[in-house]
């Protein structure tokens, strides 16, 4: 049974702080738009700095810094949760992608989060939604050769919940680190008047980082996995060793292939602030990589 905070306008106390007590109660959940901009606005006229993390559920230790993070920099923390069809393409996993909502609500809680907004899928779309993000820069190559459409979709729906929300922090993971790009992109371009934060990857014990697709991971998949993490840390060193960019990507490849990924849909170094291609080693650099394990597609990327 969900045992769930009164809702903001009629709170006298934080639920937060009484789920600490407790550990039974979760913080309210809000639903559509009009509460959220009310509970976010009687924060900010009490001169509470509120933080936004996005997520789409299915926590994990990775969210769990983001929101550790947001309670760092703000007095109030606000987490949505939201599995955004758009961002979907039709051969992926909406239907699959996991969801637990009671076991995130219970860890939100725990974590001394203030808000929960969870809308349905009507409530961020109407059936006549036609406005989207449309970008390049740093939407362009890596993810967006594989997913064309994801970046317009993950800043559309990032752009209405910074907008829904006004959050003086949005907290986002270097993990998806262009999608981080994106949003700081678009947040600048945009004049969207909140501050992007970034919080490094977090990782388990064997360098895998966490992501919610983990989950899909059969045994023999979740111990080739961190082979991933453990290629790119090789690859940084032989370039900072001064391996040329094109031999050390095709020898990362072959790398990866051999260690058993079903396939490399991308090794690169790019810049990392535009996620411009390089052929060379400069400051700033970053390697990006996707690959295939079964029919689970895992990213990472680490500055070198
Ligand atoms: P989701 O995959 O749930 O991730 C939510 C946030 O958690 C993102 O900012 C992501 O980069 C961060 N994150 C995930 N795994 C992490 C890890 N191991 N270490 C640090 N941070 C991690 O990314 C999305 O959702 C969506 O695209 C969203 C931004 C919510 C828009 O729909």
């Amino acid at each position: 049974m969900l045992k769930v905070g009164a809702a903001p306008e009629l709170m006298t106390t934080s639920p937060a702080r009484d789920a600490k007590a407790s550990n039974s109660i979760f913080p309210p959940i809000i639903r559509s738009v009009s509460a959220l901009r009310r509970a976010a606005g009687k924060y900010r006229s009490s001169s509470d700095r509120v933080a936004l993390v996005p997520t789409m559920g299915a926590l994990h230790a990775g969210h769990m810094e983001l929101i550790s993070a947001a309670r760092a920099s703000c007095s109030r923390t606000i987490v949505s949760i939201f599995v955004n069809p758009t961002q979907f393409a039709q051969s992926e996993d909406l239907q699959l992608y996991p969801r637990n909502e009671e076991e995130d609500l219970r860890k939100l809680a725990e974590a001394g989060v203030d808000l929960v907004f969870m809308p349905l899928a009507g409530e961020m779309y109407r059936e006549d939604f036609v406005t989207s993000v449309c970008l390049s820069g740093p939407g362009r190559g890596l993810e967006s050769t594989v997913r064309p459409h994801f970046f317009s979709a993950v800043a559309t729906v990032v752009c209405k919940l910074l907008l829904q929300c006004q959050p003086d922090v949005a907290v986002f993971g270097e993990k998806d680190y262009q999608q981080l790009q994106v949003v700081r992109r678009m947040v600048r371009d945009l004049d969207i008047p909140s501050e992007i934060m970034a919080v490094a990857t977090v990782r388990e014990m064997d360098g895998l980082a966490f992501s919610s697709r983990n989950a899909y991971l059969s045994s023999t998949e979740r111990a080739t996995a961190p082979r991933l993490f453990e290629i790119l840390q090789e690859t940084a060193v032989c370039l900072r060793e001064g391996g040329t960019v094109v031999g050390e990507i095709e020898r990362g490849t072959a790398l990866l292939r051999a260690a058993g990924f079903d396939g490399v849909d991308y090794l690169a170094l790019c810049d990392g602030e535009s996620l411009q291609p390089l052929q060379l080693l400069v400051r700033g650099a970053r390697l990006f990589a996707a690959v295939r394990l079964g029919t689970t597609r895992l990213i990472d990327n680490l500055e070198v």
